[in-house]
């Protein structure tokens, strides 16, 4: 019997379907944005959480020893990293992580590097930290995209680049990076003493045939990036549990610790809440088989959407998705008719600059009823003939999408 439960989330106060005004023009969208998904939590986890609730009292709660040896089992189990317990710091979500540690590692006007097309919470948190944003974009390949080394070494020297904010795997291109790939970078970073935040929040989602290296244990040596880099991963993404807002942050330098231990002390945010510890425990030391059931919908529902797509509109062109459960779809060959169908219905000058980032989104509002996120947000014009599509929601979703967007761009 199936392990995975489509909930229909509608009316339930969650940001995906119920927040869609705030980012879009109606609320009746199929919402393929957020990215959390629409299956319920392993049966583990709701009910070590009902244990808790039905014990009814919620004082201060001390983390058990049992929370820290779940995640260091699952880190050396399934990524062959052997994370020490004492290097284990906790945040409330790896944003709020990754914002604290660019104030950490960068000076107030000084360069953080991003890799766009990327997560924009990375640039916000460079920006509204009042650090210097600086992008050295992905290349794009035949099938996705890759980093281009030299002009990150370029950028790195002439921007005086003090941090890189690093996505492994990558959302949204989807790419799970290779261990000479992450060793290139980080070999850069490390020859000019950069920083690096490596966000993994996504290092359980990958797609048969890929491997997920954490950035700690891509070096030549073991511990060879230890002095510059922090590791931010979280059951969030694995076990969908983002609203217990419960991440980890891996700090191996003794000296950085230090240095973290003071900033989270200033905040006195140095632990979470009880719900948190217990469902991520629960769910790292009894939901792989769960997991492993989620996995094979997600790698099912890209496989569908990306073949009914190529097969009906053969000019998009799909990123290869290696892993996330985010899949980066390019329109832009049929932006002509995007734009044409948008200037149908609005006055609009097709030659003007951002009409293909209007174009796309009446496109995806109106005529296909879809809420995705938009490429421009994940860096700007450049990407505005791309959408990001969660895979994270029952085949049924799917289809319905997969059948609105060929039918609206073969009309
Ligand atoms: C790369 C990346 N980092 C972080 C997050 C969110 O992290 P959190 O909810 O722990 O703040 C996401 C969610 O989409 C993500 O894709």
């Amino acid at each position: 019997m199936s392990m995975l439960k489509y909930v229909d989330r509608k009316n339930t106060d969650c940001a995906k379907w119920d927040g869609l005004e705030k980012s879009f023009s109606r609320g009746d969208l199929l919402a393929m944005w957020v990215a959390d998904m629409d299956f319920k939590v392993p049966e583990c986890v709701s009910r070590r959480l009902s244990e808790y609730i039905e014990l009814g009292t919620f004082g201060y709660y001390n983390p058990p020893d049992g929370y820290y040896d779940a995640f260091i089992e699952w880190e050396r189990k399934y990524h062959g990293y052997d994370v020490k317990r004492e290097w284990m710091r906790f945040a409330p979500g790896v944003v709020p992580a990754f914002n604290w540690l660019v104030q950490l590692m960068a000076g107030e006007g000084e360069a953080v590097a991003v890799m766009q097309p990327v997560y924009y919470p990375f640039m916000k948190a460079v920006e509204n930290n009042g650090r210097r944003l600086v992008n050295c974009p992905l290349l794009r390949t035949e099938r996705g995209y890759e980093m281009d080394y030299e002009a990150f070494e370029e950028t790195i020297i002439r921007e005086d680049v003090k941090a890189f904010i690093f996505c492994s795997p990558h959302n949204p291109v989807g790419r799970v990076w290779k261990k000479d790939e992450i060793r290139r970078v980080l070999d850069i970073c490390k020859k000019h003493n950069v920083y690096v935040i490596s966000d993994e929040i996504h290092q359980d989602i990958i797609m048969s045939g890929h491997k997920h290296i954490p950035s700690a244990t891509a070096g030549e040596e073991a511990g060879a990036y230890d002095d510059i880099l922090v590791t931010l991963t979280a059951a969030t993404k694995t076990f969908n549990l983002a609203a217990v807002q419960n991440s980890i942050v891996i700090i191996p330098d003794k000296a950085f610790r230090e240095r973290w231990d003071k900033f989270a002390e200033g905040i006195r945010i140095t632990g979470g809440n009880a719900f948190g510890y217990i469902a991520v425990r629960a769910a790292y030391e009894e939901g792989r088989p769960w997991f492993e059931e989620l996995l094979g919908a997600i790698e099912g529902n890209y496989k569908y959407l990306r073949s009914r797509l190529e097969a009906e509109l053969p000019d998009v062109r799909v990123a290869d998705l290696e892993g996330t459960y985010l899949m980066w779809i390019d329109l832009s060959a049929y932006m002509d008719r995007i734009i044409a169908m948008a200037a149908g219905k609005y006055t609009m000058d097709p030659s003007a600059y951002d009409s293909a980032v209007t174009a796309i989104q009446h496109f995806m509002e109106d005529e296909c009823g879809i809420a995705a996120d938009y490429g421009t947000w994940f860096g700007g014009a450049e990407y505005a003939g791309c959408i990001r599509i969660n895979l994270a929601t029952c085949r049924e979703n799917i289809e319905i999408a997969a059948d609105r967007i060929i039918s609206a761009l073969k009309s």
